[in-house]
């Protein structure tokens, strides 16, 4: 078995690379090669990615690319995509595309409020709690005043403050639930040293307070929720549904109608509802990557909004009502465009320049409406031609890598199957037949 490496963090990178080829590839240089060649020659650069994070060996690139001629509420836009999985980022674009003479995507932001928590126990009685706070409230809100004081000044700031009996789910269990307007700030720094001077402040009054019989509240920690019902963006399209026009052979009535059955399918059952929010996310995850948002916190949101009533559903719904087609979404997106990696890395900044430096509330529409795009492309193509003809024809530039075709036999591969679905065998069989001729 191998022994544990000591002291990891403190090698250089260097070292850190030939502890990994020497322990896991036999000193072979070919992966060390693999390493390497990722590297920044420019240091200054190389040096701020590896800041982002520990124990770097090299950089792990992705994707970055543009789905253009997004109509979002009467202007144009070009939207950012970060992502690895090919024929989204087309499907985007097509989706922009096909609305572009439809309306476009109308959104609104419903509210940007964030919440927090300092989770507490105390065995008591749930009325000394209560009395507890309604004594320390005035003075857990004044300790906050100087972390509060530049947020407060952007508008923003703690905006409320209650304490929330949960006993019935957890036996001794109390929450200071406080809210928060972070503007565009993700705010995630801010709301937890927040929480935590909260916490300290709740510690040092319960010292000297004698309402209490039984032993003192404890604190057991404080940390933001990354569950944000409040904080949502609505996007929407809509148009008559004559005026769909004719979709891969099926009709405009014919698709508006299958549509709308594949979105209340989403709605009932869970294993077509991953799937179908699986797809949204790959529009939301991919804005979020670029614009250096966390993409887990928005994800861990998302799929828990969508099981807000204890059953998890599509996050998308569709409708027609005389005569015309509405498709749209609520979704819970707490993003920042300043802090954090959003200022940092350049290629967030370029991806903020590209959306001509939007406030949190302009980024949070743009990126519901990647989502709602993304939903839209995935059931266009399953209710009409089904996934894998365009799939795996984006697919076919990975394939091909796949099977070790030169770039001779990959171009003859790709006229070959310039409408023909590739699969595997497929493609080796005609690789070999070429390869034989
Ligand atoms: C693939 O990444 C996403 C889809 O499966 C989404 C869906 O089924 O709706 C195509």
């Amino acid at each position: 078995m191998q022994a544990p490496v000591v002291g990891f963090s403190k090698l250089s990178k260097t070292e850190k690379v030939n502890w990994l080829v020497t322990t896991y590839f036999n000193g072979d240089t070919a992966m060390r090669e693999v390493i390497t060649r990722y590297w920044n020659d420019d240091q200054k650069l190389q040096d701020l990615h590896d800041g982002f994070s520990e124990n770097t060996i090299t950089n792990y690139y992705f994707p970055f690319g543009l789905a253009p001629n997004f109509l979002i509420d009467g202007k144009l836009v070009t939207i950012p995509m970060a992502i690895e999985e090919s024929s989204v980022v087309a499907a985007a674009s097509k989706a922009a595309k096909f609305w572009l003479d439809r309306g476009g995507f109308k959104t609104t932001v419903k509210s940007t409020i964030k919440s927090g928590q300092v989770h507490i126990m105390y065995d008591g009685l749930s009325s000394e709690m209560e009395d507890y706070f309604a004594f320390a409230k005035a003075e857990l809100l004044q300790s906050l005043e100087s972390i509060n004081a530049s947020m407060k000044k952007r508008g923003g700031g703690i905006q409320d403050l209650t304490l929330v009996n949960k006993t019935e789910a957890l036996s001794g269990y109390y929450q200071l639930h406080a809210t928060f307007e972070t503007k565009d700030a993700m705010g995630a720094n801010f709301i937890n040293t927040t929480l935590e001077q909260l916490a300290t402040t709740f510690r040092e009054l319960t010292a000297t307070y004698d309402g209490f019989t039984s032993t003192k509240p404890e604190v057991i920690m404080s940390i933001l929720s990354n569950y944000v019902p409040e904080c949502v963006v609505n996007v929407s399209v809509s148009c008559p549904v004559d005026e769909i026009g004719t979709i891969n052979g099926v009709s405009g009535e014919d698709f508006a109608r299958k549509f709308t059955r594949a979105v209340n399918i989403a709605t009932v059952e869970p294993y077509r509802a991953v799937t179908h929010n699986k797809g949204i996310m790959n529009g939301i995850d991919a804005v979020v990557i670029a614009t250096g948002n966390d993409f887990r916190a928005v994800e861990a949101g998302v799929h828990a909004y969508a099981s807000r009533d204890g059953h998890y559903r599509s996050l998308t719904r569709a409708r027609v009502e005389d005569e015309v087609f509405t498709f749209e979404a609520d979704f819970p997106l707490a993003l920042g465009t300043v802090g954090g990696l959003t200022s940092l890395h350049p290629l967030s900044k370029l991806a903020m320049q590209i959306l001509e430096n939007p406030t949190a509330t302009q980024l949070m529409r743009v990126t519901a409406v990647c989502g709602l795009a993304q939903n839209f492309a995935a059931l266009h193509s399953l209710v009409t031609t089904g996934i894998q003809a365009g799939h795996m024809k984006m697919h076919l530039v990975n394939m091909l890598e796949q099977i070790g075709a030169t770039d001779a036999e990959k171009e003859l591969l790709r006229k070959e199957y310039a409408d023909k679905t590739p699969s595997f065998s497929g493609l080796r069989e005609s690789l070999e037949i070429i390869r034989r001729s």
